[in-house]
């Protein structure tokens, strides 16, 4: 499976506390925890004895514990303990299926053997980050992060807030590509009712959108206005191929809005997005272009066509069609 040349988030740093944390990606089921240094392990949520739900066991003195047996596993994943048969030095078949893992933007990050280079990197944002989610939702990675990159729904979905209903035209915009292929739009100009937690009405806001990596992108607004410059990110795990978990992370400038406002904000607007993106089918994002069968698009779905062949360019079978 090609996805597995990614680094792929599993959690915020923050969900990973004292017990087993059950995940999913891409198909499957993963547990992580903490060893006794702190750091998170993720493992393959499969006892290596009889196929027990790691994630249903305990995390003891740094150790895993499985539920069924009480076999032992530290965090690089060799059995270290078999209650049942003292004197049993377990073998290297005894293990359990470690993951790599990486921490970066306040979330865990796993890596498959073979990954290239780490999760992605995020340069110049505000200092101030605000991660928001888990959001499960009943759709795939993909039909997600196209509707975080899609601006002509704001009119409609988002009025009042991110879009006006007298103006739902897409201005002029270009879409280029950085060096590597991610689809970006430098600058792309918008009239925002209210763009965000802290505005006190309408202004111009100036957007910049950068794909990230298959499943996230980053959107960072400036206000002509002399506001506070906010960034976006989406950061999609693909859990299966038509069910995802995401986080938004907002880095902001703004040093005076408390939390729960700017949080309320965003989980506001995502409510709205809910429903229609649940509604979309099919779930999977299709691939093909319009000429081939695929789905319709117009002047304004430029960043989504690239989007689109950008995943096709990756080689991305998981959530699309
Ligand atoms: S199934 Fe895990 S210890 Fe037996
Ligand atoms: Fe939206």
């Amino acid at each position: 499976m090609n996805e597995t040349r990614w680094w792929w988030p599993v959690a915020a740093e923050g969900e990973v506390a004292d017990a087993p944390l059950a995940v999913e990606l891409l198909g499957d089921p993963l547990v992580l925890w903490r060893d006794g240094g702190g750091a998170p392990v993720l493992f393959a949520d499969r006892c290596p004895h009889r196929g027990a739900r790691l994630s249903m066991g305990r995390v003891e003195g740094g150790t895993l514990r499985c539920a069924y047996h009480g076999w032992r596993f530290d965090g690089g994943g060799r059995c270290i303990a078999v209650p049942s048969a003292p004197g049993f030095e377990p073998p290297a078949s005894c293990a359990a299926r470690a993951l790599s893992v990486q921490v970066a933007h306040g979330m865990v990050w796993a890596g498959f053997d073979g990954a290239e280079a780490g999760p992605p990197v995020l340069d110049g944002l505000a200092q101030r980050r605000l991660v928001y989610g888990p959001f499960d939702v009943e759709t795939s990675a993909p039909r997600a992060v196209e509707n975080f990159l899609d601006t002509s729904h704001f009119a409609f979905v988002h009025e009042g807030w991110l879009g006006d209903a007298a103006h739902p035209e897409v201005p002029a915009h270009e879409v280029t590509a950085t060096a590597d292929g991610r689809p970006v739009i430098e600058r792309y100009p918008a009239w925002q009712p209210r763009a965000s937690a802290a505005a006190a009405g309408g202004d111009w806001v100036d957007y910049r959108y950068e794909v990230l990596s298959p499943f996230a992108a980053l959107l960072t607004k400036q206000g002509r206005g002399g506001g506070p410059e906010d960034s976006y990110v989406i950061w999609a795990c693909p859990a299966a191929p038509e069910r995802c978990r995401l986080w938004f992370a907002q880095y902001t400038s703004d040093l005076v809005t408390p939390d729960d406002t700017l949080r309320d904000f965003q989980v506001a607007i995502f409510a709205q997005d809910r429903p229609v993106l649940e509604s979309q089918r099919p779930r999977r994002l299709p691939l093909a272009s319009p000429g081939e069968g695929g789905e319709a698009m117009c002047a304004a779905d430029r960043l989504s066509a690239a989007y689109r062949r950008y995943l096709r360019s990756c080689g991305i079978t998981f959530g699309v069609c």
